[in-house]
């Protein structure tokens, strides 16, 4: 007999059990609603709703329960449609008819409401640790790459120089967001919505912050319909996810063109590789590659759960059971993706040599050019338009900008005088960008000395 089954006359049809059970998924759950539980039998003891005694009963069961799960031992069945009838039903069996004290004054609606905050509050805490293990791994590369300079892009075409340690700090600071992005959504997963009951609160004379105090809440849902209606929740730590998943999936992105022979910038380590089955020669930087892939299926967990919402009256329905898988999958996919990154980052390869190249062989200082006449009285749009003629003049000779002698340079400006080879070098270029939050090294320190501080408060 089910536990609601009173009312009914007709067992369920074994599709619907099939259809409507959560176990297969819910399961997950189960640590944290045995913790809701055993707080709020001791609120129902303390406020005398449930006698100390069986409180104790209960109390004892439930851990028993616990165990059991933990160790693969309880059977968990569809019949029993969640983990929280599961918990109860097995609760029941274990210690008898007592056991059918526990749900006094809850309902599964601001049950699985705070499963769902505590898991996340654990959640939370695991993502930010490993995206600052991520961040520190990139910090790493950027001290040791303060003087690596290569091509900054726009447009995927090179730009301008700048170091690769201001490109890995780039990095540092997106997840840097994030990592705040998380911690800012911590006071709102971080309100227990136990005792709404239902959706209306409950009769009996329960004490919710007690509730909320024991399971270290920093306060009480205040309204008991948006107690179990909400997750708001869900739907932000669905978005933080996807901007941590859309930065991860940039710096992939970079990961394989650097791989690749064409930039041939890095080369990841083996470890973190893998082959193709077909052709001995690949090497193949999957890792990377299925990162950004999955930011796709996170992407769609969020447009999932709010489709899913839109449209819901008050209170609980049952649509709200689709929070869960989409969360689970999300966190695993992060904790997934974060746990190799800090490691591929650490030890990737840096090619310094082919990076100075890419910068040496290009124009990617013509800017500078433009700036050094700005310096002797010309105007920046007049000089855009001489050093234009100067880059193609130089490129129908099939030489670089430092490549033209002092005469050719002067075809072009009478300004220009023999200094022009030392602004134009690609270091220099670098490290006139000497202005707060510029590739310049000096402020590239700056940067990497800031970020520890970040790291050390967090
Ligand atoms: N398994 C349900 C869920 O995840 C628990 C709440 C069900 N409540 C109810 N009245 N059917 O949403």
């Amino acid at each position: 007999m089910k536990l609601w089954g009173g009312r009914f006359t007709k067992p369920t049809n074994e599709l619907v059990d099939e259809y409507t059970a959560s176990i297969h998924f819910d399961q997950k759950l189960a640590v944290y609603d045995i913790q809701g539980s055993l707080a709020h039998v001791e609120m129902l003891k303390v406020c005398g709703i449930v006698s100390e005694e069986d409180a104790d009963v209960i109390t004892a069961g439930l851990r028993v329960v616990g165990d059991k799960i933990a160790a693969g031992e309880a059977v968990l069945s569809e019949e029993n449609e969640d983990i929280h009838m599961n918990i109860e039903k097995l609760l029941i069996d274990e210690i008898g008819s007592v056991g059918g004290k526990l749900h006094t004054g809850r309902s599964r609606n601001d049950q699985v409401a705070l499963d769902m905050r505590l898991y996340l509050r654990e959640a939370l805490v695991t993502i930010s640790q490993l995206l600052l293990d991520l961040q520190k791994a990139l910090h790493k590369q950027a001290e040791a790459n303060l003087e690596t300079v290569l091509p900054g892009y726009t447009h995927l075409q090179r730009a301008q120089p700048v170091l690769f340690a201001h490109h890995m700090m780039a990095y540092v600071y997106m997840f840097q967001r994030d990592i705040e992005r998380l911690s800012d959504s911590w006071k709102r997963v971080n309100q227990s919505p136990l005792g709404a009951g239902a959706l209306a609160g409950t009769t009996f004379p329960i004490d919710r912050q007690y509730v909320a105090d024991k399971l270290r809440f920093e306060g009480i849902c205040e309204n008991s319909l948006d107690a179990v209606s909400d997750r708001d929740f869900v739907v932000e730590f669905l978005a933080n996810a996807s901007l941590v998943s859309t930065h991860l999936s940039r710096l992939c992105e970079e990961l394989v063109q650097w791989s690749s022979a064409e930039f041939n910038f890095i080369e990841l380590d083996d470890a973190f590789c893998t082959g193709s089955s077909m052709m001995p020669q690949k090497k193949n930087p999957d890792v990377a590659e299925l990162v950004r892939g999955k930011t796709g299926r996170v992407y769609g967990h969020l447009m999932g759960m709010l489709t899913t919402l839109k449209g819901l009256p008050l209170a609980y329905n049952k649509d709200m059971q689709e929070d869960k898988e989409g969360m689970f999958d999300t966190v695993e996919t992060l904790k997934g993706a974060l746990a190799l990154f800090a490691p591929m980052i650490e030890t990737m390869e840096v090619k310094a040599d082919n990076m100075y190249e890419a910068v040496a062989k290009d124009y990617s200082n013509a800017t500078d050019l433009a700036d050094y006449l700005v310096g002797k009285g010309m105007a920046f749009r007049e000089s855009h338009a001489v050093v234009g003629q100067a880059v193609l003049y130089a490129i129908n000779q099939q030489k670089f900008l430092l490549d033209l002698s002092l005469d050719e340079f002067q075809r072009f400006s009478s300004l220009i005088e023999k200094d022009i080879y030392e602004v134009l070098a690609p270091k220099a270029v670098v490290d006139a960008r000497n202005v707060a939050g510029g590739t310049a090294q000096n402020r590239v320190e700056e940067q990497i000395a800031s970020a520890k501080q970040l790291f050390q408060m967090s």
